[in-house]
């Protein structure tokens, strides 16, 4: 049976690793034909082998050529989904000009320079779709990089879908969610924070990837949804 996304080509940019491969893999079961796009090529080729009608590119966000270069050798895409992120997640006493210039380039900059290059190739009935991140709302030290940048993204998405309309253009802005990116703080601080989560979240616990490729698939048929930023997060910018 043809899937929602059957024939459609989705560039997953970071979907070599969590919630861009979980969306990848999901765009893939819909029947897309899926593209990941990430700096480390060896990664997203792994990636790929791993899906059906999949295959790689080397894309960096943060460096315009690449992005460029991308377009170029796809000549068309349907969907652009965009996870790429740079933490600098430190005090306001111990910010670091590069490292704040590239938490912008991840999410920010680079996002644009994908619209310049990627819209003359996208689909009129395609979408671009961003992730912001519920440190936007909910300010607390020591996230202000990441709560600007996401802050940021969800000012962008109208501004991009005003200007390249038809192309529909939205982001999800998750709350805490195992993905697989917070394994690196070891198995005990991973779950004492994932509680603390849980109980300052409306539903009583951290999202899934599932969460979130359900929202990103719905996003990307979602036809009549343009310039919108959606919240899954449990509610916990109201807990
Ligand atoms: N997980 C959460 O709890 C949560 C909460 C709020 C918001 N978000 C947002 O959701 C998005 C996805 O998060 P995640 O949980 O999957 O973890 P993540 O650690 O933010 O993953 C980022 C992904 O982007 C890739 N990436 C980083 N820099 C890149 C660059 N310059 N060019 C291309 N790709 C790049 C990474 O791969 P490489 O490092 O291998 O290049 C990785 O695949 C992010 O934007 C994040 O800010 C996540």
């Amino acid at each position: 049976m043809a899937g929602k996304l059957s024939k459609q080509k989705v560039l997953v940019i970071g979907g070599s690793k969590f919630l861009g491969l979980a969306i990848a893999r999901r765009a893939s079961e819909a029947g897309a034909e899926v593209v990941i796009g990430a700096r480390n090529t060896e990664l997203a080729a792994q990636a790929a082998a791993n899906l059906p009608n999949a295959s790689s590119i080397h894309l960096d966000i943060t460096d315009e050529s690449t992005i460029a270069a991308a377009a170029a050798k796809l000549g068309h895409v349907d969907h652009v989904v965009i996870t790429a992120s740079a933490h600098h997640n430190v005090a306001v006493k111990d910010l670091e000009h590069d490292k704040i210039v590239t938490a912008f380039e991840a999410k920010v900059i680079g996002p644009m320079l994908l619209a310049k290059h990627f819209a003359p190739i996208l689909s009129p009935k395609g979408s671009i779709l961003l992730f912001s991140g519920v440190a936007a709302w909910t300010p607390a030290p020591p996230y202000t990089v990441m709560g600007v940048t996401n802050g940021a993204v969800a000012f962008l998405v109208p501004q991009l879908a005003k200007e390249l309309a038809p192309i529909r253009v939205n982001a999800i802005s998750p709350g805490i969610i195992d993905s697989g990116t917070y394994d690196a703080l070891g198995e005990q601080v991973k779950k004492e924070m994932f509680e603390s989560v849980a109980k300052s979240s409306l539903v009583g616990r951290v999202g899934t990837s599932d969460d979130i490729a359900d929202t990103a698939l719905w996003l990307l048929g979602a036809g009549n949804v343009t310039g919108e930023t959606i919240h899954v997060e449990g509610g916990a910018r109201f807990a």
